[in-house]
């Protein structure tokens, strides 16, 4: 396998379609022929991996607390509101093994001083399941730190620096992290700055991207790579 940077990636899995980073999602995502998915990685209170977004449940469960407050046996008991359970990271790199498929693994700290640790987590499962080679993993993070360390821990797996509405300045991180790309909101990809990541030599990602009007104006731009909800329809919309 070569690495090669995806049009589209399943956004947590495909989350229009199942309920967002579930088995079910990257499943669906990978029988429908997507190699690479999406999906956020935060530890439980006993420092396992899991997949989830948020940092409170209420969202997506239902019930009020955080994630890192309940072990992760405490979690996968509870049931989401549309359908599914929490997997733990190992659980879903098994399903895309199975399929031969990718992960780019947003490393997503419940709390910003957790950084440095959901990342050296991260990685000590990345490797136990056999994810630990450049083709098939990708890490990301809005929290730079969490990147600094998978640099030092694993240099040989690219990254993505996240910036959003609430981002600092991710030239000097991008610089820091020695970056491969910058993984940008697509609300705020301008003509100028798109052309400013390029020419610093960064391979350019947005997120998230459901319209494919959008995406053939972005990719004309020079944007390289999408996260898309409905990765499947993205891609049929682009071919
Ligand atoms: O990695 C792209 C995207 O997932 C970043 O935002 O909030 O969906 O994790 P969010
Ligand atoms: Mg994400």
């Amino acid at each position: 396998m070569t690495f090669v940077l995806p049009l589209i990636l399943g956004h947590r899995g495909a989350r229009a379609v199942k309920t967002e980073n579930t088995l079910e999602a990257f499943r669906y995502a990978c029988q429908a022929g997507i190699k690479w998915v999406e999906l956020d990685a935060m530890l439980s209170e006993d420092g396992v991996v899991m997949v989830f977004h948020d940092e409170t449940l209420e969202r997506l469960t239902g019930k009020v607390g955080r994630l890192d407050e309940m072990t992760a046996e405490e979690l996968q008991k509870l049931s989401l509101k549309s359908g599914g359970k929490i997997p733990t990271l190992a659980e879903v790199l098994d399903v895309l093994k199975e399929f031969g498929a990718c992960a780019n693994i947003e490393i997503k700290p419940s709390r910003s001083e957790l950084a440095r640790e959901t990342a050296r987590k991260i990685w000590q499962t990345v490797c136990e399941k056999g994810f630990d080679d450049p083709d098939r993993s990708f890490f990301s993070s809005f929290a730079w730190d969490a990147l600094e360390e998978t640099a030092a821990l694993a240099p040989q797996i690219r990254r993505g620096v996240l910036v959003g509405k609430k981002s600092g300045d991710w030239r000097s991180a991008a610089e820091k992290v020695k970056a491969y790309s910058i993984n940008y909101d697509a609300d705020l990809l301008a003509p100028e700055l798109i052309a400013e990541i390029k020419n610093r030599g960064y391979r350019l990602m947005a997120y998230t991207v459901n319209d494919p009007d959008r995406a053939k104006q972005l990719r004309s731009a020079g944007v390289e790579s999408f996260f898309c909800d409905d990765p499947a329809a993205m891609r049929k919309a682009l071919s």
